[in-house]
């Protein structure tokens, strides 16, 4: 990196800052102090928790570990530490209210800006090379942002944002839904060892390989879902692995979170407190594991894994180099696809023919993540960076599965071909949908 490089990398930095913040302001300046402060949900936190550990993320990562500074407040680390202190208690923690928090978010920053302005990212402290402890931060924000959505997924009565108006997409064009793609066996390089904006457990980069497989060009739709409903799949012990019926029979789930029925057949479909008709045309979203377990056992295919997800997703039959987004490596823009709250939602199957990677697969960053069969393991090689607490405790529980992809409201800044998400089996309030893979004889 030159001198040159460096300034241009702090100034996008600084933008990236900047821009991941206003976003959050955005998102809790439409909610009202009750709808902040409260827990509505044991399995979300209160979203005055997710400001107070933004701030309280940036303050360790970049003025205490980087900077050298002192705590502002030690009993701040133990109220946001997310170890600490599991979702369901942070409801009775003495916790910073909205001015208290939005305060320590302020100030937090007056003195990132400073540290970011001095800090040498070419020659100075590993956690400063490339600007890694800024970008790490820039995408800790993003992902709480995700988190609050979930929070306000969960509850049907909160309509804080003007979906209606917000959707910013463009036209799809007509096409077979249903249409799969023939990803021919052999081998690939899986991963990255970029440490500018990766995170550790998408490194390093190492040879997999995969059989020939098949899959789905388009993520499962809405309308290839209430397939499996109208077919009684909610009901059939058999289309269900058996800790998926065990699921299924203990809660009372009979389709996606946040469908109902219309009264004449058809499906409504509550996003953020924004009752819409179901469109047949977009992926589904909000379902488990289990149910795309269901679903996929279903329609006689199977979930991918995530290594064939992305060698679908970054690799070129012409060449040896992976893409960094299924497209190539130039960074998205409105045409590639639905990511960073436009769409306020999945866009339909067909709108983004100029997001599809080599193999012709289309909308795999976007619309939603896509749950795959991987547990999340590290891969060979791997080694902790900066710290245990983002990947590796999460490496020996084996109910986590990895979702890849990334959903209508990831951040550009988190979208990327080699990014792992992970949660819980069970879970539907995160932004999760499903593509299938299917055997090839
Ligand atoms: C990668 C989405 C599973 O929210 O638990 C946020 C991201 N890590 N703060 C999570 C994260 C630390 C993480 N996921
Ligand atoms: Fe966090």
């Amino acid at each position: 990196m030159t001198t040159q490089s460096a300034a241009d990398t702090k100034l996008r930095l600084s933008r990236g800052l900047g821009r991941v913040r206003s976003r959050t302001f955005s998102m809790t300046d439409a909610l009202s102090n009750d709808d902040l402060h409260g827990q509505f949900n044991p399995l979300m936190s209160p979203l005055v928790w997710d400001m107070g550990h933004i701030a309280n993320f940036e303050e360790y990562w970049v003025l205490r570990e980087l900077g050298g500074q002192d705590a502002h407040d030690a009993e701040r680390d133990a109220m946001y530490n997310p170890f600490d202190n599991p979702r369901w208690i942070r409801g009775d923690l003495p916790l910073l209210d909205r001015d208290e928090a939005t305060g320590y978010l302020h100030s937090v920053r007056r003195e990132v800006d400073l540290v970011l302005s001095r800090s040498d990212i070419i020659e100075g402290p590993q956690l400063a090379h490339g600007g890694y402890v800024f970008e790490m931060t820039i995408q800790h924000e993003a992902q709480h942002q995700e988190t609050i959505l979930q929070a306000l997924n969960l509850r049907e009565d909160l309509d804080p944002y003007d979906l209606s108006v917000a959707r910013r997409l463009p036209t799809p064009r007509s096409v077979d839904e249903r249409e799969r793609v023939r990803i021919e066996g052999g081998p690939f390089d899986m991963g990255t060892n970029d440490r500018t904006s990766a995170y550790d457990n998408e490194r390093p980069a190492h040879v997999v390989h995969v059989e020939t497989f098949d899959i789905d060009r388009f993520p499962v739709t809405n309308a290839r879902f209430v397939e499996f409903i109208k077919s009684e799949g909610y009901e059939r012990p058999e289309l269900w692995s058996k800790e998926g019926w065990s699921w299924r029979t203990s809660v009372d789930h009979h389709a996606p979170q946040g469908w109902h029925r219309d009264g004449e057949g058809g499906w409504t479909q509550v996003m953020l407190g924004t009752i819409r008709t179901l469109d047949p045309r977009e992926p589904v979203i909000h379902i488990s594991f289990w149910e795309a377990e269901a679903f996929a056992k279903y329609e006689g295919g199977r979930l991918p894994t995530e290594m064939e997800w992305e060698k679908a997703a970054s690799t070129d039959p012409d060449s040896v180099r992976t893409r960094k987004y299924p497209w190539g490596d130039e960074p998205p823009t409105r045409e590639h696809a639905n990511i960073g709250q436009l769409g306020w939602g999945p866009a339909p199957v067909g709108s983004y023919p100029l997001g599809a990677s080599a193999r012709g697969v289309e909308q795999l960053l976007g619309d939603v993540y896509e749950w795959t069969s991987s547990r999340f393991l590290p891969y060979p090689g791997y080694s902790t960076f900066p710290y245990p607490e983002y990947s590796e405790v999460f490496f020996e529980d084996e109910e986590y599965r990895v979702l890849r992809g990334a959903s209508w409201a990831t951040a550009p800044s988190v979208a990327r071909n080699t990014f792992r998400n992970w949660d819980y089996r069970q879970r539907r309030q995160i932004l999760a949908g499903v593509r299938l893979a299917w055997d090839v004889q």
